[in-house]
């Protein structure tokens, strides 16, 4: 099917145009949506209506969902979906996972077992003023990075851990998740990445970027952690960012072998609603076999 679409970014990003993604797509047609999703690395839908169950059942076709880790946010009918956000339930107890402060630029599952391939953020309710979410590429960085850094990067590995990233954003704001069980923790032991890898699927070189290492084979900590910091200022340079301002119904699905991104600033809208259901996917091939998948799944379905 030949999709309608308009790029986003010069060297990333389409919208699709004229979908509603409600109704049943044939495989070949799906394909060829995959197929724009792993070219541009970013599909933007606006105007949609979908439920969780719809977001569900996207994420199906997509590949593998992965169960979000903080899963009292979990929607219990469909939890290949979560909520985020700082939206409070009757008890007045957060409905939504949210961190005051809490967002810089990052990839999504880094620091769990595997990169999480694709994440799904549908707006259902947004401030006002602010929420915007930030996109860069990370092919783009390691095309753009001068030899001398892409020298130094390749080859170096760092040990990731979802600990070390999620354990200081509840120190920043203790209130806004349930801390994981011994159980949890222990299903989410930290794992080697390549700094520089191949994406499966198009077979550019990306970077693979996480800002939490604990540590580094082929540098030391501080070393390492200021060669991906000057990775970074390349990555996030103005003009090869770009920032999604959300309407309600906008779906962005972007692919985290590919893709860096950030939330924004939080108190701007502290008095304000943002509400996003938010899905992750495996999608296949992925660059390594996933690890215990099921077993995953089982541990962090919402009780
Ligand atoms: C995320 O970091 O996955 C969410 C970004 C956002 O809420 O804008």
């Amino acid at each position: 099917m030949e999709f309608k679409s308009r790029p986003l970014m010069p060297n990333f990003g389409v919208e699709i145009l004229d979908i509603d993604l409600r109704e049943n797509m044939d495989d070949e047609s799906f394909a060829d949506l995959m197929s724009l999703y792993f070219t541009h690395s970013v599909l933007l839908f606006r105007a949609q209506d979908l439920d969780p169950a719809g977001q569900a059942s996207l994420a199906h076709r997509f590949g593998r969902p992965k169960i979000e880790t903080r899963k009292q946010f979990n929607i219990k009918a469909h939890p290949e979906v979560s909520t985020i956000g700082n939206v409070r339930d009757n008890e007045d107890k957060p409905a939504a996972f949210f961190v005051r402060g809490g967002f810089g630029w990052h990839t999504d599952g880094t620091a769990a077992c595997h990169v999480d391939a694709a994440t799904f953020l549908y707006a259902v309710e947004v401030p006002r003023e602010g929420g915007d979410t930030l996109l860069c590429s990370t092919a783009t960085a390691y095309e753009n990075i001068d030899p001398e850094l892409r020298q130094r990067l390749a080859g170096l590995r760092m040990l990731s851990s979802f600990h070390a990233h999620n354990d200081p954003l509840h120190e920043t704001d203790p209130e806004s998740f349930v801390p994981l069980t011994p159980t949890e923790r222990a299903a989410l032991p930290p794992v080697w990445h390549d700094v520089v890898q191949t994406h499966p699927v198009t077979g550019r070189k990306v970077l693979y970027m996480n800002f939490d290492p604990l540590e580094f084979d082929g540098a030391d900590l501080s070393q390492g952690k200021a060669l991906l910091q000057a990775a970074l200022e390349v990555a996030t340079r103005e003009d090869l960012v770009y920032r999604h301002r959300w309407t309600p119904g906008d779906l962005l699905i972007w692919d985290n072998h590919a893709m860096l991104h950030s939330g924004t600033a939080t108190d701007m809208y502290e008095d304000d609603r943002r509400l996003m259901h938010r899905s992750f996917v495996y999608t296949e091939p992925t660059e390594r076999p996933l690890p215990n998948l099921e077993e995953l799944n089982r541990i962090f379905m919402p009780v």
